[in-house]
């Protein structure tokens, strides 16, 4: 299990650091602690499409999603974090691998503003509880707040 608070600081700690920096920081955490998190990656919101910026798991396609499509773009498009346990039930899933059986998407925001997602695979059903989504939200929540002021740069 991911320990957000810990992963938190440690973000915190490293504001200085370049946005590229802190999304493979995030990413390598998560990944590393997760134990059936098969594939972590951060999307980032640019215009009305998520682009795929750090990730660790399989090479995918799907470095762009249009807001409204799959579960990455449907959490964008109605503003809440979603858990799929079983993405064979749900008519909108994009693949990324014929292996995924589970996904989570925890968006990132900047107060109001969503800068974008934490998006995870995984090859077991059901991987995903209430505690993971507590702890990925308090990394989400040390996203937001060291990149909200890198993004507004790059704007
Ligand atoms: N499954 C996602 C696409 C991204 S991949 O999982 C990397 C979706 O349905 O939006």
């Amino acid at each position: 299990m991911i320990d957000g608070a810990t992963i938190s600081q440690e973000l915190r700690a490293g504001a200085d650091r370049t946005l590229d920096e802190v999304l493979r920081l995030a990413v390598r955490q998560i990944h590393a602690d997760g134990e059936k998190y098969d594939w972590v990656g951060i999307y980032l919101l640019k215009g009305d499409h998520l682009v795929l910026h750090n990730y660790i798991g399989e090479p995918t396609d799907l470095a762009r999603i249009p807001v409204g499509s799959g579960v990455c773009g449907t959490a964008i498009a109605e503003d809440r974090d979603i858990n799929v346990p079983d993405v064979q039930a749900i008519d909108n899933y994009l693949a990324c691998s014929i292996e995924t059986q589970s996904e989570i998407v925890v968006l990132i925001k900047d107060g109001e503003r969503t800068l974008g997602q934490i998006d995870i695979d995984s090859d077991t059903r059901a991987a995903f509880d209430d505690r993971d989504l507590a702890e990925l939200r308090k990394v989400a929540a040390a996203l937001g707040e060291v990149l909200g002021p890198k993004l507004r740069h790059h704007e």
